[in-house]
C-alpha cells in the first residue's frame, strides 16, 4: 500500500525577481548587505526598523532582520528540505509582504511575472520527478498565487483570471491589509474580488504580516518573539473577526479561507467573539443586522480551514474543535522561517528542523500517531480540499 502523502501547505519562497525588487529599496521590506555577514539580510517587519537603523549607523551593531539564506530563494534547497522531512508535496506561496508595497502601475505586471515564475517552478519540478522514475509519483509542487492588491480592481480581477490558467495554482495567499487604501479585509470594495475568487474556486490562504503596533511590545530586547508569537496571530484573528462582523462570509458563501497559524487565536476566542456579538445592543437591534446571520462557529465550520502550524498538542486540539473536526486542518512548516539557530544552525541543511518536528509531534500527540485523523491533517485534507491529485 502506498504511504499516505505528507503535504505542506504553508511553505514560502521569494523568486529572484522579488529579491531584486527588495534589493533596490530603501524602506522596509528590503534586502541589505552588511560587511560582517556572509548572507544578505532580509528586513521585513516594522519591529526590525530600530535594529536596521542601528546597524546602518554602526558596523559593529547586531545585524538586523534575518539572513537571506538560499532556503528563501532556491528551488533545490526547497526540494532538499522536503526530502529531509518526508514531505511528498508542497503548496508554495510567496512570503510576506507579497506585493503590498508596490506602486499601482507596476503591481499587475509584477504579479503576472511572479505567478508565472511559481507555475514554472512547479511544472518543471513535477515533470522532472515523473521522467526520472518508472513508478508513478504524485506531483511535488503546487502554489498559491499572489494578487496585485495596490492596482486598480480591474487589474486585480485580470490577475485572478490569469491564475485560473495556471495548472498548478490552487488558491491565493493574502495579507490582511486589503486594497491600496489599506482598509483591511472588511472593505466593501473587496467584495468583487472575493466573489471572483469564489467563482474561480480559488481559496484564500490568509497570512499575517503587519502584527500589532510596535509600541505594544515595549522596548525590551526580546528579538522577534513578541511580534511573531503574538502580533501575527492577533492580526489574523482581528482580520477574520472584521470580515465576520461585516457579513463578508454571508455575502460570499462560496468563499473558502485557510487561516495561517491555526487561525491565530480564533479557536480560543471564537466563543468570546460570539458572546460579545449577541450581547451588543447596537448590533442586535440594528436594521438589517443580525437576524439570520450565522454564528462564528458556523462560519468556521462551513467556510474556514486552519493550517496546523501551532507547535503544540494543546493548540492543535483547540483548532480541531473550533474547525469542527480533524478534516479541516492541514499540516504546514512555515519553511524557510524558523530554521535551527545557535549551536544547531549547522543542522539547517541536512538535519530535522525542530520547528517542523514540533508541528508533526503536535498532530501525533493530539490525534494519535498512525491514526486516520492524523493522516488527514498531514496530507489527506490538503489533497481533497485543494484538489491536488
Ligand atoms: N513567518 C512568516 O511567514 N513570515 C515572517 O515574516 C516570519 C515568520
Ligand atoms: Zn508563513
Amino acid at each position: 500500500m502506498a504511504l499516505a502523502p505528507v503535504v505542506d501547505i504553508h511553505t514560502h519562497m521569494y523568486p529572484p525577481e522579488y529579491i531584486s525588487i527588495l534589493s533596490s529599496r530603501d524602506t522596509i521590506p528590503l534586502v541589505r548587505t552588511f560587511p560582517s555577514s556572509p548572507d544578505p539580510r532580509l528586513i521585513l517587519l516594522e519591529s526590525e526598523i530600530p535594529s536596521l537603523e542601528r546597524a546602518l549607523a554602526d558596523p559593529s551593531a547586531p545585524l538586523p532582520g534575518r539572513p537571506l539564506t538560499k532556503h528563501f530563494t532556491s528551488l533545490p534547497a526547497k526540494l532538499s528540505f522536503m526530502s529531509h522531512h518526508n514531505i511528498t508535496t508542497s503548496v508554495l506561496s510567496l512570503a510576506n509582504p507579497w506585493l503590498d508595497f508596490l506602486p499601482a502601475d507596476t503591481a499587475g505586471a509584477t504579479a503576472e511575472q511572479i505567478n508565472t515564475s511559481f507555475e514554472t517552478m512547479c511544472s518543471s519540478t513535477n515533470t522532472a520527478a515523473t521522467t526520472n522514475t518508472t513508478t508513478p509519483q504524485p506531483p511535488k509542487l503546487f502554489f498559491f498565487g499572489t494578487l496585485p492588491l495596490t492596482a486598480p480592481p480591474p487589474t486585480i480581477l485580470a490577475s485572478i483570471t490569469h491564475l485560473t490558467t495556471l495548472p498548478h495554482c490552487r488558491g491565493i495567499i493574502l495579507g490582511t491589509g486589503g486594497l491600496a487604501t489599506h482598509q483591511g479585509l472588511d472593505d466593501p470594495s473587496l467584495l468583487p474580488i472575493f466573489h471572483a475568487l469564489a467563482a474561480s474556486s480559488l481559496p484564500i490562504f490568509l497570512h499575517p504580516h503587519y502584527g500589532l503596533p510596535h509600541s505594544v511590545f515595549g522596548t525590551g530586547a526580546y528579538g522577534h518573539v513578541l511580534p511573531l508569537a503574538l502580533g501575527f496571530p492577533m492580526e489574523t484573528t482581528i482580520a477574520v473577526a472584521r470580515m465576520f462582523l461585516a457579513g463578508v462570509f454571508d455575502e460570499v458563501r462560496g468563499l473558502r479561507m485557510v487561516l495561517a497559524h491555526a487561525g491565530g487565536t480564533l479557536p480560543f476566542l471564537a466563543g468570546r467573539i460570539e458572546s460579545c456579538v449577541v450581547h451588543d445592543a447596537a448590533l442586535v437591534g440594528k436594521a438589517g443586522g443580525w437576524e439570520g446571520r450565522r454564528s462564528v462557529w458556523e462560519v468556521l465550520r462551513e467556510q474556514v480551514y486552519l493550517d496546523a502550524v501551532i507547535y503544540s498538542e494543546v493548540g492543535l486540539k483547540a483548532a480541531v474543535e473550533a474547525a469542527g473536526g480533524a478534516d479541516r486542518l492541514m499540516f504546514g512548516t512555515d519553511h524557510p522561517f524558523f530554521p535551527p539557530v545557535g549551536e544547531k544552525a549547522g543542522e539547517a541543511e541536512e538535519g530535522e528542523w525542530e520547528s517542523v518536528r514540533l508541528n508533526v509531534e503536535a498532530v501525533n500527540k493530539a490525534l494519535g500517531e498512525g491514526s486516520e485523523e492524523a493522516a488527514l491533517v498531514m496530507g489527506g485534507n490538503a489533497v481533497r480540499v485543494l484538489k491536488l491529485y
